[in-house]
């Protein structure tokens, strides 16, 4: 296990596969997370060195496809040629770099499954024999009867039909005690864990012979047997195959190269043929075993997984064409832990444009730049004497990398791109401590060190954040003047502080623009209605988002040409700025040395020329302002909860 793994990294290879897509629908937010997914892992190698192959498709036989064309009136071929090239088009859009897209109807692919196919005949594997079963034809499979809930089929909810007919066996059997020893030797065969358990627990029971034909008389649509032309291959039996015929596989060099790392990513909804079925099949046409199942759950739409009959398709253009593509694929891989379900709504995306991207990383990019521009015009920084806070940010961005790697290499993308945040969180705080607009007016080496202990993190923060945002990076890069970009960079030259360096810095466009949430009358009439349902009531996520803490006011002085405002320095645990209208209320000889309590993530604004970063809370009546103040000597900086 330990030697494979060393294997794996010291190869620098990777083959990196999605689901081949049913072409019945069209494409939606689940197939673009999983291909989404699939891209980011492929760009994360590219960095790391890694020679890598990214295999998508659509899957276009079956009985499934033949009713979708009838319903609209077209031929199988004219139907799947269309709803397949709405696929391969959509990929491009995403930014989705995919090396082969392949078809279950490519001539290339037919003969491999027949190869196969024969090669497990030859061998005695696949038989003739009588069956009878309950079939489900959305999911194109048999079921067994513990497998229904209620008599239904748990995904689609209808009920299977039952079919007996005389069809060819695969001797899956067979292979079930080697299947259940190979998965117990290698622990993350197939991951996260709970996906693990679930096979083994499923495998536990003994495992039925796979029927892998349909006859020709109910279904033509299919890739017929090679050694009965009355009959044509089982989907999956066939589907499964893309993986291989993808490759070239049996003669192609890309097979010999690529299929000892082979990667597959999927949902939990076709975990048993993806576990089950293809390691046997595999093992029985003498081909080793894939190295990884990486299983994710559902996207749900308003509790529900997204379906064409719930009508809670959420088209992934309409979303990146509202919000962008970078931050649409940042949401996807932030949100959704990877192996548990999410929901999608567009509040959150909202919420996370705004809070994670315009206020955090935007803000700090720009900010950042504007300086670098106007007290460097846009010269690189030099580093000259560096103080226990430099060593500090160096420290922690270089030890971001490493996290990272370890994450990103597991599946656990929102794991990393949280790792990614503290460093922007650290260097936001960083730049208020350090104030470079006071700096510049006193020392302009220690500016120049302090710039410079900026600059370096983005730099790094751009190529770690590359795989999750092509584009805004690549722009963050041309900013920030580098020689080289995206895919041209790698991560070993990232760990070496200061190595990649600059030409020219300038601030270019904002990369994330805030977003204000416009709803539309239907969803504020729906909003209208939950709220007073619920009073109105927010929940704790929304409200632990506010960082509140204790603060103490340090100075506070008129603004001059305002009645109303006072600028106050105030400690809370770092000393900033805040500009409160509180000044018709309170003196400001009565105001210093007092406790108060203040939101410390609000976006900082200019009132008067003074950057505000934060606001007091007070509450007003006609009496007029009172500032809130903790009960006793709470510590400044102290959360409040
Ligand atoms: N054709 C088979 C796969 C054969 S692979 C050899 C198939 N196709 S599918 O069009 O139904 O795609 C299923 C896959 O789409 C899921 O495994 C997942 O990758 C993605 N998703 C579809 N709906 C999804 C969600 N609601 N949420 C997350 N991913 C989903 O099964």
């Amino acid at each position: 296990m330990k030697e494979m793994k060393e294997k794996e990294d010291s190869q620098k290879i990777i083959y990196i596969t999605t689901p081949i897509y049913y072409v019945n629908a069209e494409p939606h937010l689940g197939h673009a997370y999983s291909t989404i997914v699939a891209d980011v892992f492929k760009r994360f190698h590219v960095i790391s060195g890694y020679k890598t192959f990214f295999l998508t498709g659509t899957d276009e036989h079956g009985e499934k496809i033949v009713k979708a064309a009838q319903q609209v009136g077209k031929s199988p071929k004219e139907y799947v040629d269309r709803i397949s090239s709405l696929f391969r088009e959509l990929w491009p859009k995403l930014n989705i770099s995919y090396d082969h897209f392949i078809r279950t109807t490519d001539p290339e692919h037919i003969k491999t499954v027949q190869f196969i196919l024969n090669k497990i005949y030859e061998k005695g594997d696949i038989y003739f024999g009588q069956y009878e079963g309950l079939y489900c034809v959305g999911c194109e499979r048999f079921y067994t009867k513990r497998e229904l809930v209620d008599g239904k089929c748990p995904d689609h909810k209808t009920e299977p039909e039952v079919i007996k007919e005389e069809n060819y066996f695969f001797r899956m059997s067979k292979y079930q005690d080697w299947l259940v020893e190979y998965i117990e030797k290698h622990p993350d065969f197939i991951r996260p864990e709970r996906y693990r358990n679930e096979v083994l627990s499923f495998l536990k029971e003994p495992l039925e012979d796979l029927c892998i034909s349909r006859p020709k008389k109910r279904l033509t649509w299919g890739i017929p047997l090679p050694f009965d032309e009355n009959f044509v291959t089982y989907v999956w039996f066939d589907a499964l195959i893309n993986y291989l015929s993808g490759l070239g596989y049996p003669e192609g060099e890309r097979f010999k190269i690529f299929w000892p790392y082979a990667h597959h990513i999927i949902a939990k909804d076709i975990l048993k043929p993806h576990a089950i079925y293809w390691p046997c099949m595999l093992k029985a046409a003498e081909i080793e075993p894939y190295r990884h199942l990486n299983v994710h759950g559902y996207w749900n739409v308003e509790e529900a997984k997204m379906s064409k009959s719930l009508g809670n398709i959420v088209r992934p253009l309409d979303i990146v064409e509202k919000y962008g593509l970078d931050a649409f694929r940042y949401f996807l891989m932030r949100e959704m832990v990877f192996g548990l379900d999410s929901t999608f709504s567009e509040d959150a995306i909202v919420n996370r444009i705004n809070a994670d991207l315009a206020n955090d990383l935007g803000n700090l990019f720009r900010r950042s730049l504007t300086m670098a521009e106007k007290y460097l015009s846009g010269e690189p920084p030099v580093c000259h004497e560096i103080t226990e806070d430099e060593r500090d940010i160096r420290e922690k961005t270089l030890a971001c990398i490493e996290e990272y790697e370890g994450f990103m290499k597991n599946f656990m993308f929102h794991r990393a791109l949280i790792s990614i945040w503290e460093v922007i969180s650290l260097l936001n705080k960083y730049i208020d401590r350090m104030a470079p607009w006071e700096l510049v007016k006193k020392d302009k080496k220690r500016l120049s060190t302090v710039m410079y202990h900026i600059i370096e993190p983005l730099k790094i923060i751009s190529v770690l954040l590359w795989p999750f945002m092509p584009s805004s990076t690549e722009k963050m890069q041309e900013m920030l003047g580098l020689k080289k970009k995206g895919a041209d960079i790698r991560i070993e030259e990232i760990k070496e502080w200061g190595r990649l360096s600059s030409v020219h810095l300038s601030r270019g466009e904002a990369l994330f623009p805030r977003i204000e949430a416009k709803t539309s009358k239907k969803e504020e009439k729906k909003k209208d209605k939950k709220g007073k349902e619920k009073g109105n009531l927010i929940s704790i996520d929304d409200f632990s988002k506010i960082d509140l803490r204790v603060g103490k006011i340090l100075a506070a002085e008129k603004i001059p040409g305002s009645k109303k405002l006072l600028k106050l320095k105030v400690n809370t645990g770092e000393e900033r700025t805040i500009v409160a209208g509180i000044a018709e209320s309170y003196k400001e000889e009565d105001l210093v040395g007092r406790l108060v309590i203040v939101v410390c993530n609000l976006k900082p604004a200019k009132i008067f020329g003074i950057e505000s970063q934060g606001m007091l809370l007070a509450a007003s009546d006609d009496s007029g302002i009172h500032i809130i103040t903790p009960d006793g000597d709470v510590t400044p900086g102290a959360k409040v909860k």
